[in-house]
């Protein structure tokens, strides 16, 4: 493919974007003045924040805010956003489990060239799945995600699903120290172990926050991981909690249960039965307060559980047929040599890891499979740490796991567990060359990526 740079940004006249003068200069978001639904103009720049009360951290945020600005659009309608670059350094975004066409996917060298400063993209696709989805970017992923460019894209259902309500909640631990200072974002010895933690933990970018709920509605919770290491054990004590969607993909409706593992990249749409007023819940990861759910007074009737979210329009795969791939998610930490010049090398993905400062990695797949071929892979992780493995372009079926029993469900991330093998499938519907890799941003900084093409 050739890849064409888009067009500096001669003047942003038009484009309602504020400088904001003192102090260098910061961009916001700005909506066109004659906006078509659903369009969007988003712009990443700086943006100093409160993470830690009275103190200010400079954050990178998409339309002025982190999390990012949230994108909706409708199942089955074009998104059109106009993506501008005011960082002082080039990126590119990537819709996380859109199934969209390669030159939207957002990977440099691979989908397009990164959006240089001052410069603009347009992404412009059709969004085939209702569900909660996020988008980032695809370059200097640790620092860019870390600083805060992360940001919810929720599609919403063709038809009004049964939810009257519904909150988004962003996940995201910041590596800020107590001053609101950034801390780094990638430790090589944490980054060949279970990734570089942060230590602030917030959702929506406030810590603890109270989230104020009517009561004994139920409403649709949203939750998304967009943070760069850390898995969530989600729990909420005593509450009446069903799941209806994993990674956007609509399930049967279950109990939460007891504890839910939420990668990084991973989403999990939850119906709650608010309790009655006065009431209080936690929102928890493992036994640490995450939020408190507080339970306000509303006048509508008690709700209902809805009924379950229809299905997204993901091929089924034909295990007669399939072919079958194995794939080893490894430790290398022997390769490491950060400082004889190259990248740290931590993993690797049968023998081979991933080089993030090699522009040609991509021309050498580590698979070949055929349009609309039939595929199971075999994923395999041989090390003590967990891998949420993540493909682009297609949505796969996770089959079977050696560790745990599996109602098979539709995704685009699996959390492989300790040294668990698990089966998924698909069809290989969706031409172009796809990244396949772990979603801890450092393990695949280091070595956990590699790209799959589909011919
Ligand atoms: Cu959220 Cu390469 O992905
Ligand atoms: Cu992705
Ligand atoms: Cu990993």
């Amino acid at each position: 493919m050739k890849l064409k740079r888009r067009q500096v940004l001669a003047g942003l006249a038009g484009l309602g974007v504020v400088g904001l003068g003192a102090g260098g200069v910061r961009y916001w978001l700005g909506r066109p003045e004659n906006v078509a639904s659903h369009d969007y103009e988003l712009i990443a720049a700086p943006v100093d924040v409160e993470l830690v009360p009275g103190r200010s951290t400079p954050a990178w945020g998409y339309g002025g805010q982190v999390p990012g600005v949230e994108i909706r659009c409708r199942q089955g309608e074009r998104l059109r956003v106009r993506f501008i670059n005011q960082l002082e350094q080039q990126t590119t975004i990537h819709w996380h489990g859109i199934r969209l066409p390669l030159e939207m996917d957002g990977v440099p060298y691979v989908s397009q060239l990164p959006v240089l400063p001052g410069e603009y993209f347009d992404y412009d696709f059709i969004c085939p799945d209702a569900g909660s989805y996020w988008y980032h970017p695809h370059t200097t992923s640790s620092e860019q995600l870390g600083r805060g460019l992360v940001g919810p894209l929720i599609v919403e259902e063709r038809e009004p699903s049964g939810f009257q309500h519904e909150r988004t909640l962003s996940l995201k631990t910041w590596h800020v120290d107590e001053q609101g200072t950034f801390t780094a974002f990638s430790v090589p010895r944490e980054a060949a172990r279970e990734g570089t933690r942060g230590r602030l933990s917030t959702i929506n970018g406030v810590s603890l926050p109270t989230l104020d709920l009517p009561a004994r509605q139920v409403v649709r919770l949203r939750l998304i991981n967009l943070d760069n290491t850390v898995t969530y054990r989600l729990n909420l004590p005593g509450a009446e909690a069903r799941i209806y969607a994993l990674d956007g993909n609509p399930i049967k409706p279950r109990p939460l249960g007891k504890n839910y593992w939420l990668g990084p990249g991973m989403r999990i749409d939850l119906a709650l039965k608010v309790p009655a007023i006065g009431a209080e819940l936690s929102l928890r990861n493992g036994p640490l307060r995450l939020a408190t759910i507080r339970s306000v007074s509303s006048n509508a009737a008690p709700g209902d559980w809805p009924p379950a979210l229809p299905a997204n329009p993901v091929a089924e795969p034909d295990l007669s047929r399939a072919e079958t791939l194995r794939f080893n998610f490894e430790w290398a930490a022997t390769l490491a040599s950060p400082n004889q010049g190259g990248p740290a090398r931590y993993w690797q993905i049968n023998g081979q890891a991933w080089d993030i400062n090699d522009k040609t990695c991509a021309d050498r797949p580590i698979a070949t499979l055929k349009k609309d071929g039939h595929y199971i892979f075999v994923l395999r992780n041989m090390a003590q740490y967990l891998h949420p493995i993540h493909l682009h372009g297609m949505s796969f079926k996770v089959l079977s796991s050696d560790r745990k029993k599996i109602e098979p469900y539709f995704t685009d991330t699996y959390l492989l567990g300790k040294n668990e093998t698990a089966r998924i499938a698909f069809v290989a519907d969706n031409p172009g060359v796809w990244m396949f890799h772990c979603h801890v941003i450092d393990h695949m900084e280091t070595g956990l990526m590699a790209a799959i093409a589909v011919v």
